[in-house]
């Protein structure tokens, strides 16, 4: 959702009779009743957000996240060029960003039964901006980790290598919690952004294994599960194969380079 464009005039959420909001001394921190068991919208969240008066603050966030975003992805997109010019090709396949939903942010500080707040998201949550770099080759993965680790206004908070040791269920990418920091008009503010690398066949087996934890009663189960394992075990090894040649094209290519110089 773009949350600059959003109205301020909200909509009364259907519903909402049943709930409760109470603010606990100025803190923003919100009960609801009645709503635990249902889905929360869109609407019930801007309504929260209103009556607790962190409209305007959880707005300045989720523009300071998007801001992070941009600073994050011209940083990837200038290592892109370079490695392009040098080695003659995209290390990346693409860029996608995200900015967490509102109504996600909020199932998450529940689940982890933190009370909803502007301050709680920025202190809790480090995947509020997120992108996810799809790279041909596992080399250009830790290429880009390594060159971006090296800028002096990067800060890695966390890393965790699921190429290197992947989860049980065959679960590989490189995950990364960064901060960058904005320039406001006034002041230069850190900002958590989560980033995660994969391949492109990692990706594609990442995606087939996303949609399968939506759908229910899937029969045999456990045989489904131990197939994506023995698959991301095979994607793996692909990856590995492409890699060695790409290498082999690399070599004749600068054979036949210093070839033709002697000619
Ligand atoms: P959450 O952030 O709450 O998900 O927990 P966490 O911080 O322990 O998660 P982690 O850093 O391990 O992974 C976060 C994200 O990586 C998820 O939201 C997914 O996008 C992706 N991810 C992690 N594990 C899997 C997996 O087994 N399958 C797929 N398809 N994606 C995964
Ligand atoms: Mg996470």
């Amino acid at each position: 959702m773009d949350m600059t464009t959003r109205s301020r005039d909200l909509p009364v959420p259907g519903g909402m009779e049943d709930m409760e909001t109470k603010d606990y001394q100025g803190t923003g921190h919100v009960r609801i009743r009645h709503l635990e068991s249902k889905e929360i919208s869109q609407e019930d969240i801007d309504r929260i957000l209103q009556l607790t008066g962190q409209l305007e603050k959880f707005e300045i966030l989720m523009m300071y996240y998007d801001c992070a975003l941009a600073e994050v992805r011209t940083k990837l997109e200038v290592l892109n060029k370079e490695v392009a010019l040098k080695k003659n090709r995209n290390p990346f396949e693409s860029i996608k960003s995200r900015l967490k939903k509102p109504v996600s942010i909020y199932e998450k500080l529940k689940h982890r039964k933190i009370p909803f707040s502007v301050e709680n998201i920025e202190e809790n949550l480090t995947d509020v901006a997120g992108l996810r770099v799809i790279c041909s080759f596992i080399d250009d993965i830790y290429g880009i980790r390594d060159s971006l680790a090296a800028q002096d206004d990067v800060r890695i908070v966390q890393e965790k290598d699921y190429i290197a040791n992947p989860k049980p269920n065959g679960y590989r990418s490189l995950h990364l919690i960064i901060e960058v920091p904005i320039f406001l008009m006034q002041e230069k503010k850190y900002m958590k952004v989560e980033l995660q690398f994969r391949t492109i066949a990692m990706d594609f087996w990442a995606s087939v294994e996303h949609k399968m934890k939506y759908k229910k009663e899937i029969r045999n189960e456990a045989r489904i599960v131990e197939e994506l394992r023995l698959s991301a075990d095979l994607i793996n090894q692909l990856d590995r194969r492409m890699q060695q040649i790409r290498d082999r094209i690399e070599l004749s290519e600068a054979n036949s380079r210093e070839m033709s110089e002697w000619q």
